[in-house]
């Protein structure tokens, strides 16, 4: 027997990767699954966007290697967005490294900055990858945890009591997976001064910042915070694009160069073609945002109802692509989903798999056609 890597002791694989292959042979056995587990749109990029990679395929240099910071017209691009978007002014040349998806660039940011033995801070309830890459490179997960009652955002307070002496990295996510709380109006700013204080490494992790929320946001707009943060942004959920793996990571050009070792020793730059899509993607006007966040609102007023057949409470002021919902009291998030999966075919994720203060909540994904909706609802009546 070969033996693993110790490193692979400290990780399991992921929930998604095991659960999903438990509905797939539930679909294969015939049984009418409706999945509101993840957060995988099923609606369309914008029609330029699939004409601009499939143009791509036509040039000469499609097919060669790509450049590591990718083209100079996509990095403009991301430039141009978060001028628009946030008013960050970035430069093309070295404030702006595109990722294949967001999710790569936890890993190379925890490779270019942390050592054995450091630790990051991980937000409780939270996206899973932050812990488990801070494992796989060897450094220690420190959970802060986020409440309802203070709208999930970091009780700095609490935070302050803590030895953060190890802490090179504090891994931040607004619009927050999986609550959809938004950042309170000083956040940014009391991140940055914390980073600042403590010389920790603030990310912003920014996939959901366009879904249902009137108020996008970037914590490179907080004076001074190009020095402590970096932000993480993706085309997954903005454009629809989560298989096309378009990301960025945005900052100071010492910290993306930092990335670049890491990322230029992995891969080979992004695919010709995906990369015009992705161009055409961030060009997008105001229009895209406000048809697709039509169908969003419309799929999350049917989810609020299937919540409350389900006797879930849920916060209206929350955005992004989920609706994070809390059980009847003493209800166990895990069995919950089970008997859901098992009795009424519906998948929907447990609050457990974002921490322990994810129990007692369950999250819905709105990757679900209203017609899929309007059935999960009936099921319930
Ligand atoms: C909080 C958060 N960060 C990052 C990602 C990864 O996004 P990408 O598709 O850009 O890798 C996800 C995807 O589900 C997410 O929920």
């Amino acid at each position: 027997m070969i033996e693993v890597a110790n490193r692979l002791q400290t990780v399991e694989e992921y929930y998604f990767s095991k659960k999903l292959r438990e509905v797939s042979a539930l679909i294969a056995s015939g049984k009418p699954i409706i999945n509101l587990g993840i957060g995988s749109p099923d609606l369309q990029p914008p029609q330029k966007v699939i004409d601009a990679l499939v143009e791509g395929f036509s040039s000469p240099v499609a097919h060669k290697y790509q450049s590591y910071q990718g083209l100079p017209e996509l990095r403009e691009a991301i430039c141009s967005f978060y001028k628009t978007h946030f008013k960050v002014s970035l430069s093309p040349l070295i404030e702006v490294l595109p990722l294949m998806g967001s999710k790569e660039g936890i890993m190379h940011i925890s490779m270019a900055y942390l050592n054995e033995g450091d630790a990051a801070l991980i937000p409780n309830p939270g996206y899973p990858t932050y812990q488990s890459v801070t494992k796989l490179v060897g450094a220690e997960p420190m959970f802060y945890e986020l409440d309802a009652a203070n709208n999930w955002q970091p009780d700095f307070e609490a935070l302050e009591k803590q030895d953060l002496s190890k802490v090179k990295i504090m891994w931040v996510n607004y619009p927050h997976m999986p609550t959809g709380a938004v950042p309170s109006a000083s956040v940014y700013k009391d991140l940055v001064a914390f980073g600042k204080k403590h010389n920790i490494l603030i990310v912003n992790d920014n996939p959901y910042t366009f879904i249902l929320n009137d108020d996008p946001r970037s914590i490179l707009s907080v004076e001074g915070a190009k020095e402590v943060c970096l932000e993480l942004n993706s085309l997954s959920k903005t454009f629809n694009m989560a298989g096309w793996r378009v990301g960025m990571v945005v900052g100071d050009g010492q910290h993306i160069s930092n990335v670049l070792k890491v990322k230029s020793n992995m891969d080979s730059g992004m695919f010709y073609g995906i990369q015009k899509g992705a161009i055409e993607a961030l060009k997008c006007t105001d229009m895209w945002f406000s048809t697709l966040n039509s169908v969003y609102k419309k799929r999350r007023d049917l989810v609020w109802q299937l919540a409350d057949a389900l006797n879930c409470t849920y916060d209206k002021n929350a955005v992004g692509l989920f609706v994070w919902a809390k059980l009847a009291e003493g209800i166990e998030a895990e069995q919950f989903i089970d008997k859901v999966l098992k009795e009424n075919h519906l998948f929907i994720t447990p609050g457990t798999i974002f921490g322990t203060k994810g129990e007692g909540y369950i999250r819905f994904s709105l990757c679900g056609s209203t017609e899929d909706l309007e059935e999960a609802i009936a099921r319930f009546k």
